[in-house]
């Protein structure tokens, strides 16, 4: 169906509303038809379109140069790059989407692009919504992995990372109609868990009755335990003893586990709550009963060796092989993952699977991507299904280290969340919103803009560069912030209310005009919200939506301080540009997890 409206406006159709694709896609869809048209014997050739780099267009084709260095010699029309653009230009299919086109230096094609269709089609997304300018990805399924803290450790920052742009991922793909499977692939199936059983057991024989509360603060049960055992080794063994007794199913064993994991899962779940994030638990235990059948199929592959008494795999390209088996029979983060991929392949039927944990582990994560090349489960060529790891920096304190407490102890997320929260209503309080709002009023915005400003500071940086975690950074009003944003967002939802119009009188009955250059200019950013996202979401990188969200608040601060709104000739137009800016930016918002005020 998508696919039918895409065409129909090649065929001469110009109801923009129809018209879905990116600004760039459309534009590819001409370039390709004149490609097609000047070289017909060359059906490789495919368009090349991008956003100008000079002044002379808003988009350019860039084919001109790569064709000219295969014919060039050849018998032909062609004499030098520039014949080639030109010869391009003059073939372009006639599209209302284009207002002049013109051919630079080496054949480089300007497309400036039609101002009423750029005012059509912000039009057409302030009446059908933004759901229309989403991007069409070519996957149906994804499994995004993050967060997975695990049980009964500190969920640090690193997993705070994971948290946020695994939900900033799942977001976007979602909004391009991926069905997302968001998994929390907690640590709740490792050897400390003979260790922490065992020490409730022999520590607070009543545990059974008792209940969580015999477990008191999680953390500290886990060090006292963690002592016993470096110290004490007798009850090391009973601490090994107790694995086998939990792996093989005993019920006792099971019910103490389980109340280990409800605790663990609790604090997690607090935090998820107030970052306003959605996770499915389906921890390493879930996989368990997959993992020999999994390896008996490597197995017969012939993948699997014995190596030292454990059960390897030798994959090209590494001096270490991958252990599936450890050399005590036991299994272990390997094993478990393969199985995981496995299940999210064969019974989730996931097309794309994303794992999100910091770039320390990337090694892991190739060689088992490598061992399921070899055993067929996902394509050499790197087709669908297909694995990415997503790695990320660190998160470093003031200091330039690893980020902690002053005891050097790992930051509680909770701790994190609160002081974020503290820091931006005392912010606003400064401000005097104390006497403006009502209490309810203060708490949520100190929450929204407390914790937009922790998720903005993350994924405003490409994942892969360390940052410095400073909450008078992220909470500074004039940077590249989330308050800074947040606060411009309010201001164009306060214009709009000052002006006393309805806005969904006027998306009805009014229509946008672009004149003034400014205008302009904030009509072309916000068209080309459809691309950012794709190019995001393709990359996986989160921090290109900042960008664009924040050359937005830029431009439109050029636009509103040059061009009169609220009681200008221009006003209906006017305020409807505002209107698409704040829907737009409040999108944005939302693909970054971040809750959008109204009043600031
Ligand atoms: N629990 C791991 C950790 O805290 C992260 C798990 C990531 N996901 C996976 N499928 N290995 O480091």
């Amino acid at each position: 169906k998508r696919n039918s409206r895409f065409f129909a406006m090649l065929n001469g159709d110009d109801n923009v509303e129809n018209e879905t694709g990116t600004v760039r896609q459309l534009l590819a869809k001409l370039c390709k038809a004149s490609l097609r048209a000047t070289f017909p014997d060359d059906l490789e050739l495919e368009p090349l379109v991008a956003i100008c780099t000079g002044k002379f267009g808003d988009y350019q084709f860039n084919n001109a140069m790569g064709i000219w260095s295969k014919i060039k010699g050849q018998p032909g029309p062609f004499n030098k790059p520039f014949s080639v653009g030109e010869a391009i230009r003059k073939t372009l299919p006639p599209s209302d989407m284009i207002e002049s086109t013109s051919v630079a230096g080496p054949g480089f094609v300007n497309v400036v692009l039609s101002k009423p269709w750029i005012a059509k089609r912000i039009h057409a997304m302030l009446l059908n919504g933004i759901g229309t300018w989403a991007p069409v990805l070519s996957v149906r399924r994804a499994v995004v992995d993050f967060s997975s803290p695990n049980i009964a450790k500190e969920m640090h920052v690193g997993h705070l990372r994971s948290t946020i742009i695994g939900d900033s991922l799942a977001r976007m793909l979602e909004f391009s109609n991926v069905e997302v499977l968001r998994r929390n692939h907690v640590g709740d199936w490792g050897t400390q868990f003979g260790m922490l059983i065992e020490y409730l057991f022999e520590e607070f024989p009543n545990w059974d009755d008792a209940g969580e509360q015999a477990i008191g603060d999680l953390q500290l049960f886990y060090k006292a335990s963690k002592k016993k055992f470096d110290e004490d080794n007798t009850f090391k063994e009973r601490a090994q003893q107790a694995v086998v007794q939990l792996q093989g199913g005993s019920p006792n064993y099971r019910r103490a586990w389980q109340q280990i994991c409800e605790i663990s899962r609790r604090e997690f779940d607090q935090v998820y709550q107030r970052l306003g994030v959605h996770l499915e638990e389906m921890g390493e235990s879930f996989y368990s009963p997959y993992i020999p059948g999994v390896l008996h199929e490597l197995d017969n592959k012939g993948l699997i060796q014995e190596s030292d008494g454990a059960r390897v795999i030798f994959l090209d390209g590494y001096n270490i092989p991958l252990i599936v088996v450890k050399s005590d029979g036991g299994f272990n983060y390997a094993s478990t993952d393969l199985a995981a991929l496995w299940y999210r392949i064969n019974e989730e039927k996931a097309e794309w699977i994303i794992y999100l944990t910091d770039v320390g582990q990337s090694q892991h994560f190739e060689m088992f991507f490598s061992a399921a090349k070899r055993a067929g489960w996902l394509p050499q060529d790197g087709g669908y299904p297909k694995t990415t790891h997503i790695g990320f920096g660190l998160v470093l304190g003031s200091d330039g280290k690893r980020f902690r407490t002053r005891s050097s102890e790992v930051v509680r997320l909770a701790d994190l969340l609160d002081e974020a929260k503290a820091q931006s209503k005392k912010q606003l309080i400064e401000r005097g919103r104390e006497d403006e709002w009502t209490p309810e009023e203060l708490e949520e915005a100190a929450e929204a803009v407390g914790y937009g400003a922790v998720k903005y500071a993350d994924l405003k940086n490409n994942r892969l560069t360390n940052y410095t975690f400073s909450f008078n950074q992220m909470l500074d009003v004039r940077g590249n912030t989330a308050v800074y944003l947040l606060y411009a967002h309010a201001r164009i939802c306060s214009i709009i209310r000052k002006s006393g119009k309805d806005v969904e009188e006027l998306k009805m009955t009014g229509s946008i005009q672009l004149d003034h250059v400014n205008e302009c200019i904030l009509g072309i950013h916000l068209i080309q919200f459809p691309e950012i996202v794709e190019d995001a979401i393709t990359n996986l990188l989160p921090n290109t939506l900042c960008e664009y969200l924040y050359n937005l608040s830029e431009i439109f601060t050029k636009f509103y301080s040059t061009c009169r709104v609220v009681g200008s000739e221009e006003e209906t137009s006017r305020l409807l540009l505002c209107e698409a800016t704040a829907v737009v930016m409040r999108q944005c918002f939302y693909l970054l997890g971040i809750k959008p005020l109204y009043k600031l």
